[in-house]
């Protein structure tokens, strides 16, 4: 299974970055060369800032046709737009805000509802943009948490179980907070799934997700790595660090 993946490892954090750049533009365009709309749905966290700058940048911002890509986002925060903590807030500030997309065209989760509202709010939102079918996100961007977590399926949650919903607010002990993110079955239903990790403090928990015993409670991320998925890894060096890539 694990040979189903595509590994790409980059010396930095800026290297890892302007690869998944250009992975972005050039998977857009494909998607848009055979349809004439792309729906992308992106991770919170640090990691894809850089990517979320450099797409913004006079390099890259005229490469995409940005009123074709209709945003999303795996998870979200219970925090308005304005807090540095929103994921969809910082995506604004550092790339949307920056680029010729309709807002109509982005859908974030509304972290201002309360989070059991913002998940129904939200599950609404794919049903009326998919229509009448289940939603198949042409572009799925996710992270990983170094306790193994993605999206907000974080370790011993019950959000690891849904299967009813496509999305869920999910209570974080750990961070003493509640989430609301994508379930495991809309993620693994994307047509492409591409995670970005970087950092040493990945490495060891990346090499269990792809080569240790199947374990989701305790290593979320292995609901979408090892669910039969090919998955496309963009890794720094330092997440890299304990894969040998020979033989995955
Ligand atoms: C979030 C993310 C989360 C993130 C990982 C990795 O809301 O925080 O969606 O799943 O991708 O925690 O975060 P970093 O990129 O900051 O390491």
């Amino acid at each position: 299974m694990k040979k189903l993946h595509r590994f790409h490892t980059y010396q930095d954090g800026p290297a890892m970055a302007a690869a998944a750049t250009t992975y972005f533009v050039e998977t857009c365009a494909a998607v848009l060369a055979q349809k004439d709309k792309c729906s992308v749905c992106l991770s919170g966290g640090s990691t894809p800032k850089r990517m979320f700058k450099l797409l913004a940048s006079d390099v890259w911002k005229d490469k995409v046709d940005w009123s074709k890509l209709f945003i999303f986002w795996g998870d979200e925060r219970s925090v308005p737009q304005e807090s540095p903590d929103s994921n969809s807030g910082e995506a604004m500030r550092l790339l949307f805000d920056l680029v010729p997309i309709p807002k109509e065209n982005i859908f974030a989760i509304n972290g201002a509802l309360t989070p059991a509202e913002a998940a129904e709010d939200y599950e609404t939102t794919l049903e009326t943009f998919f229509g009448d079918h289940e939603p198949v996100f042409d572009l799925c961007f996710l992270g990983m948490g170094d306790d193994g977590h993605t999206a907000s399926l974080f370790p011993y949650t019950d959000i690891i179980y849904e299967e009813e919903y496509w999305v869920k607010e999910v209570f974080v002990k750990k961070l003493d907070t509640t989430r609301i993110s994508l379930t495991p079955e809309i993620i693994n239903q994307a047509a492409r799934i591409v995670f970005l990790i970087g950092g040493e403090n990945k490495a060891a928990v990346l090499e269990e997700v792809l080569n240790g015993d199947f374990n989701p409670e305790k290593l979320p991320s292995q609901l979408v790595i090892r669910s039969g998925a090919e998955i496309t890894f963009f890794l720094d060096e330092g997440a890299a660090g304990e894969l040998d890539l020979g033989d995955v």
